[in-house]
């Protein structure tokens, strides 16, 4: 039976829904969300109950303006509150904090932000200026207000998971950070609010992307570029499907090794559009071959 989160929509009611928790010394964990919640969200929140047991999970849901560039989806993001408070409810979560854009910006644009680094104008970065420095900048803030012990994202945004990490190394924040697989479609695409923007034949192609990452899994025994090789060879079948890019890097996201030790963990991304629509996806692989 799923029982009603509390729902705070203020720092303040945020902070009484979660003293007696804190009074009890509960662990605390976080999952931050622009809401638009689905399956792969609903992992995230199962991964945080099992990391805090009886302690309490929270959901934040807010769609912040910081991390949209000028000519993005802010205004047409999906807002679906209701239907993600019900999310909230079949997952057990305790508390949905719902803030709105004064609420955690009250003094309107931040003039202190978290400069997320080199690791910040790479990939995403190049293409959305700014993004990671607004995505660090709420998530840094709503640690603050949470306070959480664990917080919980997706891997399926691996550039931000891995930022993430890096802030929470490099400024001292004292939370464990616990990143989830990411949930698939039955056909692979990775599952993302965004998906919702795609049209049926849209839909079809963005299959591309899983089926690219994959096909340079299987071909990692080979080396780096025989694995982009195939995935690139997927991804020319869509005609709709315009790459912005396809990498093969280290785990940390830092340039592979001019030599190859067989059985090097690396990561595969890409990004590409498709019709209106800027899809992400990633997978681990091990590079080179490795006897059995
Ligand atoms: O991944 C997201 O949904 C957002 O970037 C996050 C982490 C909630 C910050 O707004």
């Amino acid at each position: 039976m799923s029982r009603e989160p509390v729902l705070a929509a203020t720092r303040d009611e945020l902070a009484a829904g979660l003293s007696a928790w804190r009074d009890a010394r509960h662990r605390v964990a976080f999952v931050p969300t622009m809401g638009a919640l689905h399956e792969g969200h609903a992992s995230l929140m199962r991964v945080a109950r099992d990391a805090v047991g009886e302690g309490p999970v929270v959901v934040s849901v807010f769609v912040n303006p910081l991390q949209f560039g000028p000519r993005e989806d802010l205004d047409r993001y999906p807002r679906t509150l209701s239907k993600d408070r019900e999310t909230c409810a079949a997952e057990g979560v305790d508390l949905v904090f719902a803030p709105a854009v004064g609420e955690v910006y009250p003094g309107g644009e931040p003039q202190v932000t978290v400069e997320p680094g080199p690791l910040g104008t790479i990939l995403e970065g190049r293409t959305r200026p700014g993004h990671f420095r607004g995505v660090l900048t709420v998530v840094a803030k709503l640690f603050g207000l949470v306070r959480p012990d664990v917080a919980v994202f997706g891997q399926k945004d691996y550039q931000q998971l891995t930022l993430i990490r890096r802030m929470v190394a490099d400024l001292c924040l004292g939370v464990e950070v616990v990143g989830a697989e990411t949930r698939r479609e039955p056909d692979g695409l990775a599952m993302s609010s965004r998906n919702s923007y795609l049209d049926a034949g849209q839909r079809r192609d963005a299959v591309a992307l899983s089926r690219a990452l994959r096909a340079a899994a299987q071909a990692a025994a080979e080396g780096p570029e025989p694995a982009l090789a195939a995935a690139r060879a997927e991804l020319d079948t869509v005609g709709s499907v315009d790459v912005d890019y396809l990498v093969i890097t280290r785990p940390d996201l830092g340039p592979l090794p001019e030599e190859i030790v067989p059985g090097t963990p690396a990561r595969a991304l890409v990004a590409a559009r498709v019709g209106g629509t800027r899809l992400i996806d990633n997978m681990p692989l091990i590079l080179g071959r490795t006897e059995r």
